[in-house]
């Protein structure tokens, strides 16, 4: 077992706040909300392994693996503790976080994403997309497109949807193969946050068809504390990249009361 040595971006200063992208993105889907938070936080940035600029790890597939490559960026960045999101996939490596390192998460902010596991079907699908993209390349990633985008985007936003073209194009076979195996594997995290005491807060695009808002209140209201819900207008699954600012907005909120 190893720790990838992640590489990041960070801008800002001021309370340390962690935030984790979706898949099979990299940091670049909180270009915006890095900018619009600098002046009140240290945004820090990571590319899960496989992602981005990070290289991929020769562990078994585990999303405990990405939480783990966290932490050893935490220490390596001397944060004791701090404001951890996710988006999505993002989302899932908070939640195997909070399993493994809870005292070093102030605040959780859970981003278009879900507590549940993976029913068989969606999970014989994910094995099966790792097949396709080891055969095809990025390029069977394609299809994803339409359920990452919200209807408005798709519909009104050509720009916003090339930029996620590119970004589904420039994915790396290894990194996304080895996602899928982790994300087929991951246990329910109910219990995980029911067991979470620290101040939580839930981020969901209106449209979001992938993780639909009726599951950020149930994840809501499994927190001890019941979390608060933010519900972004006219975007879907990568609220960050689809309304930037109302996101961003949501989450200077959530600093407000933490
Ligand atoms: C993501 O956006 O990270 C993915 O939709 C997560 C998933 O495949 O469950």
């Amino acid at each position: 077992m190893s720790v990838v040595d992640l590489a990041y971006a960070e801008q800002g200063d001021g309370r340390p706040v962690v935030l984790l992208h979706a898949f099979p993105l990299s940091r670049v889907v909180f270009d915006e909300q890095a900018r619009g938070l600098a002046d009140r936080a240290r945004v820090v940035l990571p590319d899960l392994r496989g992602f981005g600029e990070s290289p991929a790890g020769d562990d078994e597939p585990s999303l405990d693996r990405m939480a783990d490559d966290v932490a050893a960026l935490l220490d390596r960045l001397g944060l004791e503790r701090v404001v951890l999101g996710g988006l999505s996939m993002g989302g899932y490596v908070v939640m195997a976080f909070l399993r493994r390192h809870p005292e070093r998460v102030s605040a959780v902010v859970l981003m278009d994403t879900k507590a549940g596991a993976d029913p068989p079907a969606a999970r014989e699908n994910r094995l099966r997309v790792a097949e396709a993209v080891l055969e095809q390349g990025p390029r069977a990633l394609r299809p994803m497109l339409d359920a990452l985008l919200g209807e408005t985007t798709r519909r009104e936003r050509p720009d916003v949807v090339d930029r996620v073209t590119a970004w589904l194009d420039a994915a790396r076979p290894d990194g996304v193969v080895w996602a899928q195996r982790a994300m087929a594997d991951r246990p329910d995290s109910t219990a995980t946050l029911a067991a979470t005491s620290q101040p939580a807060f839930c981020v969901v695009g209106e449209e979001d068809t992938l993780s639909p808002h009726e599951e950020a209140l149930a994840m809501a209201a499994t927190f001890p504390r019941e979390a608060v819900v933010h519900v972004i207008p006219r975007a879907g699954h990568l609220t960050t990249v689809e309304a930037p600012g109302p996101t961003t907005g949501a989450l200077r909120d959530v600093l407000r009361h933490v």
